[in-house]
């Protein structure tokens, strides 16, 4: 069942949405060459503290940790440890707050240093189908909408869209319905209506878009080990242009 949250409630999730916003723009800030993942673990912890929000992702399906860091051929939930980024890596961070009730879930990926033409453009082209996909965020529009307005951004800019994973419904649950791909199946999904709220994040990959999962049994990595970038917006559908939350 898609869940309609009333004006209220999405104030509380712009609420929510601005405290994840602040802390993710902390932690890509102190994204550098030499740190271990593990530093951008404790500051989520101690940003996320310090405002009174708890983390969305810790213990979620078992999730170790916080915040997802996923580094060059990693595509999503990589997790913070000992790994220290690399001069000219592609850095994404993926984060969800709780709040009052209410999830809020937002990703960036920066490039470390001195990157590659190709890591550059990865990273533009997947900012830029995350804002062509939410421009198509309309009440009257199906997701099917914005799955085919990203999948067609990356794909004209010869990148690859993954597809075994995509965005979803997000409110008093970090996962609700419906799910929203990254790329055009068979039909074109639930029409959007007024005060649903959604979590559309595109992942993409320069070369092909097939993923494996490591021994972790978390990190998602490309299988031919291209580069992967990944960015994520919580919107609410209103009556007018979509409201960006986190
Ligand atoms: N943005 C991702 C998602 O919505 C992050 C989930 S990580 C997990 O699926 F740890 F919570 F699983
Ligand atoms: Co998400």
């Amino acid at each position: 069942m898609i869940l309609i949250k009333s004006p209220e409630e999405i104030e509380v999730m712009r609420e929510g949405g601005g405290i994840l916003t602040e802390i993710l723009s902390v932690v890509k800030d102190e994204v550098r060459a030499g740190i271990p993942t593990q530093v951008l673990e404790d500051l989520v912890v101690a940003e996320m503290e310090r405002r009174g929000v708890t983390p969305s992702f810790k213990g979620y399906q078992g999730y170790p940790a916080s915040v997802c860091v996923s580094i060059n051929d990693e595509v999503v939930h990589g997790i913070p440890g000992q790994r220290t980024v690399g001069d000219g890596d592609v850095v994404s961070i993926d984060l969800g707050v709780y709040h009052k009730g209410f999830h809020t879930d937002a990703a960036v990926s920066v490039g470390v240093g001195a990157i590659s033409k190709r890591a550059a453009s990865l990273i533009d082209v997947t900012h830029g189908c995350l804002i062509e996909g939410v421009k198509h965020a309309r009440a009257g529009n199906y997701v099917g909408d914005i799955s085919l307005a990203i999948q067609r951004y990356v794909e004209i800019a010869g990148f690859s869209v993954v597809r075994e994973y995509t965005g979803h419904g997000v409110g008093r649950a970090l996962h609700e319905e419906p799910q929203v791909p990254n790329f055009a199946g068979n039909g074109k999904g639930p029409m959007l209506r007024v005060g649903m709220t959604l979590a559309i994040e595109p992942m993409v990959t320069t070369g092909d878009w097939r993923t494996k999962v490591e021994k972790n049994n978390w990190t998602v990595t490309t299988r031919d080990g291209s580069l992967s970038a990944h960015f994520e917006h919580t919107i609410a559908i209103t009556d007018g242009e979509p409201v960006v939350v986190a």
